[in-house]
């Protein structure tokens, strides 16, 4: 596929760049790492966990760059529209995080060419109502299941990662994640319980998509025999690489989709049904 790879600290502004990825002081410096000290045959897995991430929270980039213009355009209030900005930050952050592990493990992070993000918002030829339903429909979908969600997964790897490069990886990244999930339920506050139960209906159909993309893309869903195989050698040792594997993140997905995604979609008045829709 064609592909560009990462560019950063290419100009004067590598200054404010820096300042960014090091939290202005505050980040924990990488620990020392030799590539040299891990088993080879764990370089490549490493590897592509680690420059899958890079495309993943590059996504995160575009579309909360995007989530924030939509959010100005729809006149949202300054507070929402500046978390959203940091939002931007943060992620731009998280590439750079990602592309470090990745040059540690011996390869060049690139991004695809002309990647196209999955949350389409505020088409032009449509109706005020349309745009802001589209807008919100994509933040519920981008902001309250999958970073929601994925900051489940963060936890999680952090808790399993062993080697320090991985903790210190994860964990910089994931106390920011922490926040993003919670950034769109208080922003959805705003606009979803005024809309007509049609609406949330709808909206809540396409939440249902929007889990199952999500699952999709942690590898499910898996067979009851791949779900419950216990991890090998190699499962274990990315594990510790803060790496997890699909049998284990889909675990992790579904009990955070039972415990904390749902009632709080209940809260927020959006009808769900994932009866039929989700495996497990
Ligand atoms: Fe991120
Ligand atoms: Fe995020």
């Amino acid at each position: 596929m064609n592909r560009i790879p990462i560019q950063r600290d290419v100009t004067r502004l590598k200054v404010v760049h820096r300042q960014r990825v090091l939290r202005h002081g505050e980040s924990d410096p990488a620990p020392d790492f030799e590539l040299a000290s891990l088993d080879p045959s764990l370089w490549a897995p490493a590897r592509t966990g680690w420059q899958r991430l890079v495309e993943t929270e590059y996504e995160s980039v575009v579309i909360s760059g995007w989530m924030t213009a939509g959010l100005a355009r729809l006149g949202a209030p300054l507070d929402i529209i500046g978390a959203f900005g940091r939002i931007v930050e943060d992620e731009i952050r998280h590439v750079d995080i990602c592309a470090q592990m990745v040059e540690r493990f011996g390869e060049v992070p690139t991004i695809p060419r002309a990647a196209v993000p999955p949350f389409p918002v505020g088409v032009a030829d449509q109706n005020a109502e349309e745009v802001e339903f589209e807008l919100l429909a994509g933040l519920v979908g981008f902001f309250c299941v999958f970073e929601h969600l994925s900051a489940h997964v963060f936890r999680e790897a952090l808790g399993c990662s062993q080697h320090a490069l991985a903790k210190w990886a994860v964990g910089e990244i994931h106390r920011d994640e922490a926040f993003h999930g919670a950034f769109g339920f208080e922003t959805a506050k705003i606009f979803v319980p005024k809309w007509s139960d049609r609406t949330r209906r709808r909206l809540g159909e396409r939440v249902v998509a929007d889990i199952q993309r999500f699952e999709q893309r942690l590898g499910g869903p898996l067979s009851e025999a791949d779900a419950t195989a216990p991890p090998g050698p190699l499962e274990e040792a990315l594990a510790g690489l803060g790496l997890l594997s699909p049998p284990h993140l889909l675990a992790v997905f579904y009990e955070a989709v039972k415990s904390e995604l749902l009632p709080r979609l209940d809260d927020l008045g959006v009808p769900v049904d994932l009866s039929v829709k989700i495996e497990r």
